[in-house]
């Protein structure tokens, strides 16, 4: 085990916040059993205390411990998608803290992927309450840079593990219920959790579940952006006034001032989106107009972050 990671467990132990990478986001940890710590967590991200987060695991059976009841279908999730990108809502048990559901019932649980993030969970142990590491409502970091930047002195340490792999946050399945719903999609798709489970997923309802992902505005560049279906790309680009931003699945136009192009294929997109947001939004333009995706389903985690980046 690196240096680096068993004094970032340090850090976790003694109360502490960490930076580290997990293949879908860079998340900021903290110890999910302390209620300081996790006070302090809310207080870098300047969050709403009201808003649950997800607690991070080693593998499934340390996770299912937080849990006072786990579905057959928790079971066949975990088998299918952990370690990945993959987060579960169930009922809480009382070893999970009311200070990190928000107040609520259930908890969110998620077993990363990532090497450095499994390593951290094993060196630390316990569970890790982990958001993105940004502050509440922007863009999610996907390179330790992008941490630094965003939460400068606030974070004592960041676990460098390079650039996100999925680019866009977790699923969320809430499994509290009668029928399992998808809270937040990524970049596991609905078709796919239906086939592991078996049985349908709903969408996610008005009244479902409180989660900050849900509010409408989020993930969000600071220059205001919209989307532009590809067919009236070219004609809203003709009557442009002010400096724009461009992010597009087609090769640069002359008239505009800063031009990003994705790939125009979804896991490729979703691994640059956030990285390109943040460039679009300092590019120094007055707005960001972005061509709209396919709507298909394994278009939904991009479209969804999109929606919210625009609206
Ligand atoms: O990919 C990810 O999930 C990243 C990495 C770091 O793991 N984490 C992440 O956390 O995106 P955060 O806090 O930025 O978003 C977590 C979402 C929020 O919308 C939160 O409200 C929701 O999960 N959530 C957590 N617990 C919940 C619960 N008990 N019920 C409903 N939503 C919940
Ligand atoms: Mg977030």
């Amino acid at each position: 085990m690196s240096e680096e990671v068993r004094r970032a467990a340090e850090i976790l132990r003694r109360g502490g916040l960490v930076g580290f990478p997990t293949e879908t986001v860079y998340g900021l940890g903290a110890d999910a059993s302390s209620k300081d710590a996790v006070a302090r967590l809310y207080a870098a991200k300047r969050r709403p205390a009201d808003h649950p987060v997800i607690v991070h695991f080693a593998d499934a059976k340390a996770a299912f411990k937080w849990a006072r009841d786990v579905p057959e279908g928790a079971q066949k999730l975990a088998a299918a998608f952990w370690p990945g990108p993959l987060t579960m809502i169930l009922k809480r048990s009382p070893q999970a803290g009311d200070f990190v559901t928000g107040g609520q019932d259930t908890i969110g649980l998620r077993v990363p992927a990532h090497p450095v993030a499994r390593e951290l969970l094993k060196a630390f142990g316990g569970g890790i309450a982990a958001p993105s590491a940004n502050r509440f409502g922007q863009v999610s970091p996907t390179t330790a840079m992008h941490v630094k930047q965003d939460l400068g002195t606030d974070v004592e340490l960041v676990l460098d593990g390079g650039p996100s792999e999925v680019g866009i946050e977790s699923a969320i399945v809430d499994l509290s219920g009668e029928v399992p719903v998808l809270l937040r999609p990524g970049r596991i798709s609905r078709p796919e959790l239906e086939k592991a489970l078996g049985t349908l997923v709903q969408e996610k309802r008005a009244d479902s579940p409180r989660h900050s992902g849900g509010l409408e505005r989020h993930y969000a560049p600071k220059t205001p952006a919209r989307l532009v279906p590809p067919h009236e790309l070219d004609r809203e680009i003709a009557r442009l006034k002010d400096k724009v931003a461009v992010l597009a699945f087609s090769r640069p136009d002359e008239r505009v001032e800063y031009w990003l192009r994705l790939p125009r294929e979804p896991l490729g997109y979703a691994q640059k989106l956030y990285a390109a947001l943040r460039e679009l939004d300092e590019a120094g333009c007055e707005s960001i107009l972005i061509e709209t995706p396919p709507d298909a389903p394994e278009w939904a985690g991009v479209r969804d972050r999109l929606m919210r980046a625009t609206s």
